[in-house]
């Protein structure tokens, strides 16, 4: 058995929410994993680096075998993983289980440049692909071919892993369309006996929205399963997500976590609420993959601290693993607890546009600690103002104690 033993959630950064398949190539790649090491986010565990979609050529070679896209990544994949692995981090790809992946359908991949006119999706594959009449591989004017995994999947997952491969990334994009596939949970687990059957340690995170209820069947054998559709950059959509994900906690268990999605930190209109999001992300137990352009990021910047803070990783890290739930739907404050071995942690979200006060919410015994974006309060304290997209931390149990 091959699948990662690791049993909390992985933690990285990956190249989607920063650049879709724009600009990336090696040197932005490896100057994101540089400062992953610079900025000391590495020690702080995240050690993966996962080049999302849009790594492939436009074609597979006469033997079907996906290649790097030759203009992006000249030195090839198996030469990033070693640069990558040199660093001290892990490495993982991306790949999709249908004909197309996510980027030919939703980004034009394959021309793919940004403020080019493809940043509007391919209105013509996409009504294709929604009525299941996909041009055959290689047709189409200016297409690209079939760059999924569909009847190649053994093929694919040895390319990934002679490159060192240690993290895959496998994700839906109307895989049922022009395939033989049409429920969702046989080709996920095709891929993971595949994985299984593999000498290397390859982390799972599948990724089909929440379509087909994966907290239902995907812990049976991914790391990772997405509960929702794409995350964007702003403040509804984090809440939103939050949300719906807590909807599904009982899923959650070592080793085998619903996914929110990746980190948008960095990316959002404001320091609070990229604070907001890693502690929420964490109180529901999310894989922490970080997803903005860390050329851009000193260390002294507010996004460091919001991503390396002890108390959030702590709880994300937690041995025992759970998701929070969501406790009441209150006006403007989405609350949410967590408990653990010791003592419970609950999050109370000003999700509005406005400063909130409120009671200090019941934490299951003694007050430990109370924080307010980041700052302890004071375990005493009876209300608590909480500024707009900000959240208040109130946790119980010695090992919080301040
Ligand atoms: C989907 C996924 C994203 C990303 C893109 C790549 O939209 O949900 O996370 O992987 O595909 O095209």
């Amino acid at each position: 058995m091959t699948l990662s033993t690791r049993t909390t959630p992985a933690m990285g950064w990956n190249s989607w929410n920063a650049f879709r398949c724009y600009e990336i190539d090696e040197a932005t790649i490896l100057a994101n994993a540089d400062q992953l090491v610079a900025l000391g986010l590495a020690d702080a565990g995240y050690d993966t680096v996962v080049v999302d979609d849009g790594w492939q050529a436009a074609h597979r070679d006469a033997d079907g075998t996906l290649q790097a896209d030759p203009v992006r990544f000249p030195s090839g994949i198996g030469w990033l993983g070693e640069q990558i692995h040199a660093r001290g981090l892990r490495f993982g790809l991306y790949l999709a289980p249908g004909r197309k992946t996510c980027a030919q359908i939703w980004d034009g991949y394959g021309h793919c440049t940004r403020g080019d006119a493809v940043l509007t999706p391919d209105a013509a594959l996409i009504a294709e692909a929604q009525t299941g009449t996909m041009t055959p591989p290689e047709s189409g004017p200016g297409r690209i071919a079939d760059l999924g995994s569909w009847q190649r999947e053994s093929q694919d997952l040895d390319l990934l892993t002679g490159w060192g491969v240690d993290y895959l990334k496998y994700d839906w994009c109307m895989a049922e369309r022009e395939t033989d596939l049409q429920e969702h949970r046989g080709p996920f687990a095709r891929m993971a006996q595949l994985i299984a059957g593999q000498d290397r340690e390859i982390h799972y995170s599948i990724s089909e929205y929440g379509f087909q209820a994966p907290w239902k069947w995907a812990g049976e054998f991914a790391n990772s399963w997405r509960t929702t559709d794409d995350i964007g950059a702003s403040a509804d959509s984090v809440f939103q997500i939050a949300r719906d994900t807590a909807e599904h906690a009982a899923a959650t268990r070592p080793g085998h976590v619903n996914d929110p999605d990746m980190l948008h930190a960095g990316n959002l209109p404001s320091p609070v609420l990229d604070r907001t999001h890693v502690l929420l992300w964490s109180m529901l137990a999310a894989p922490l993959m970080i997803g903005t352009d860390l050329r851009r990021v000193r260390a002294d910047d507010p996004i460091v601290a919001a991503l390396t803070d002890r108390v959030a990783l702590s709880i994300d890290q937690d041995a025992e693993v759970s998701c929070a739930v969501r406790t009441n739907a209150g006006e403007g404050v989405d609350v949410y607890r967590r408990t653990f071995a010791e003592g419970e942690a609950v999050l109370a979200v000003n999700t509005g546009v406005t400063e909130v006060t409120i009671d200090v919410p019941p934490v299951g015994g003694p007050i430990a600690s109370i924080r307010i974006d980041g700052h302890e309060v004071g375990a005493d304290a009876r209300r608590l103002t909480i500024p707009s997209w900000g959240a208040a931390l109130v946790r119980s149990g010695a090992r919080w104690a301040v």
